[in-house]
């Protein structure tokens, strides 16, 4: 199995965090997004113990919430150490109205709006990532109407590729995001955001890139921004407080995905940043890192029940499920490998090859191609797709009016509805 929260009972059914999944399928209903709060809790554990280990104890993770935004993650979260990051005046407001403490929000986004900035600002939001000089603009005439001085990083791009699909590619110079070192719009940056009265340049932020393997890439990023610190350092008589690092880390989609060994990572990478600052004579500013698809994707799973199955001799098989594109529309957009099994027969050959549809009417929405089910599958058996924690709920959609599923939090003694089911009334509620 992909993760050790999933197993095969004596019924063979598929086992989540220690449950039956057929059991919670008849419970809740399907679709249904389950979540293993242990996993999650572990996987924050990883982050937090190692980098106060390794790069000290003022470095701390924050968790990106673009990866999954619901109040009780971020109340999770919190229990477990660690800061956010939102984009969005929804995520900020989704974490506040969880009594996140402000201190320990960042708040990115290549393009904040006014009111979105007022509102962070208001809210006493500790740090403002700051992505275009309009924004270092807007954030200090917003500060100054407010009669504070408001903490910023700037998002500097590093000029690394990181590997990855082009869509979640964001360090290379040519991306909509941040401020170059290589055009030396970076440099521009730090000077107009010195020139403002109510802003405090506290530090640097960079993101290259998401679902990366490559060790290397953290390696050169954090030389890259370094050298950068240093130069600021020196030459505008400022002291870089932070640098934060992004998130990244890739998870296992499919058995043939490597581990990653998130202590080991960091522990390397600290060291590095640490060699590094000792070669440029500078003292180890206070890291964050910014996981997100790495905190919540193996803690989660998605259930469906079968529709139809479609046999077209000679060409393909389809088995259609209750959800689809609406609740994870990663394969229709990124082609995202998922693993794909019959929760409720795990135990018999699988030998049946498939693509694995959704119910929305458009051929695009698939789950996943390529699939190999048990010959039996037929209407009324539960499917199960791993590693949905991460960018599954947060990207879902109304498209066809189809209601969103509920999360179910699964704890290590309880369970609890995090997200309820949205109901036809949900769905048309803002209609006139
Ligand atoms: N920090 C920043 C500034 C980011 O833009 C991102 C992700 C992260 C942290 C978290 O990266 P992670 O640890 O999750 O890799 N919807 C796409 C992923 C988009 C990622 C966007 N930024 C997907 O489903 O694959």
């Amino acid at each position: 199995m992909i993760c050790e929260n999933l197993g095969i009972n004596p019924d063979g059914n598929l086992t989540f965090a220690n449950r039956d999944v057929k059991v919670l399928a008849e419970k809740y209903k399907t679709p249904l997004y389950l979540m293993d709060e242990e996993r999650i809790r572990h996987n924050c554990r990883a982050y937090v113990d190692s980098m106060k280990k390794y790069f000290g104890e003022d470095s701390f993770p924050l968790f990106a919430s673009k990866a999954a935004s619901f109040k009780s993650i971020y109340r999770i979260v919190r229990e477990e150490g660690m800061g956010v990051d939102v984009v969005s005046a929804g995520e900020l407001y989704t974490a506040l109205s969880a009594d996140f403490p402000s201190e320990k929000i960042f708040f990115h986004g290549s393009n904040k709006t006014d009111s979105e900035i007022e509102y962070a600002l208001s809210n006493k939001t500790g740090y403002i990532v700051a992505d275009s000089m309009e924004e270092i603009e807007a954030i200090d005439n917003i500060a100054k109407k407010l009669g504070i001085c408001q903490k910023i990083l700037l998002r500097i791009t590093p000029g690394i590729d990181p590997h990855t699909y082009a869509a979640v590619a964001t360090g290379k110079v040519d991306s909509k995001f941040g401020f170059a070192i290589e055009t030396n719009a970076a440099y521009a940056a730090v000077e107009f955001a010195l020139s403002k009265n109510n802003l405090e340049l506290y530090g640097i932020h960079c993101h290259v890139g998401s679902q990366v393997f490559d060790s290397d890439v953290y390696f050169k990023t954090s030389d890259i921004m370094l050298e950068f610190a240093n130069f600021v350092q020196k030459n505008y008589k400022v002291k870089i407080r932070i640098l934060n690092l992004g998130g990244g880390y890739g998870v296992r989609y499919e058995e043939s995905d490597p581990v990653i060994d998130i202590p080991e990572n960091i522990k390397a990478v600290a060291e590095k940043v640490k060699a590094k600052c000792h070669e440029l004579g500078m003292e180890v500013p206070a890291v964050r890192m910014e996981p997100g698809r790495s905190i919540v994707a193996d803690a989660g799973l998605t259930l469906y029940t079968v529709g139809s199955v479609k046999k077209i001799p000679e060409y393909k098989n389809y088995v259609s499920v209750d959800g689809g594109m609406t609740d994870n529309p990663r394969y229709a957009l990124y082609g995202s490998k998922y693993t794909v099994v019959l929760a409720n027969k795990m135990k018999e050959e699988q030998d049946f090859a498939c693509t694995v549809a959704g119910r929305c009417c458009e051929s695009g929405d698939v789950l996943q191609e390529d699939v190999i089910l048990p010959q039996s599958v037929q209407r009324g058996d539960i499917v199960a797709v791993m590693t949905t924690g991460a960018y599954n709920y947060s990207m879902s959609s109304n498209y066809n009016r189809v209601p969103r599923p509920p999360i179910v939090m699964l704890g290590k003694d309880n369970e609890y509805i995090a997200v309820k089911r949205e109901t036809f009334e949900d769905v048309a509620k803002n209609d006139i």
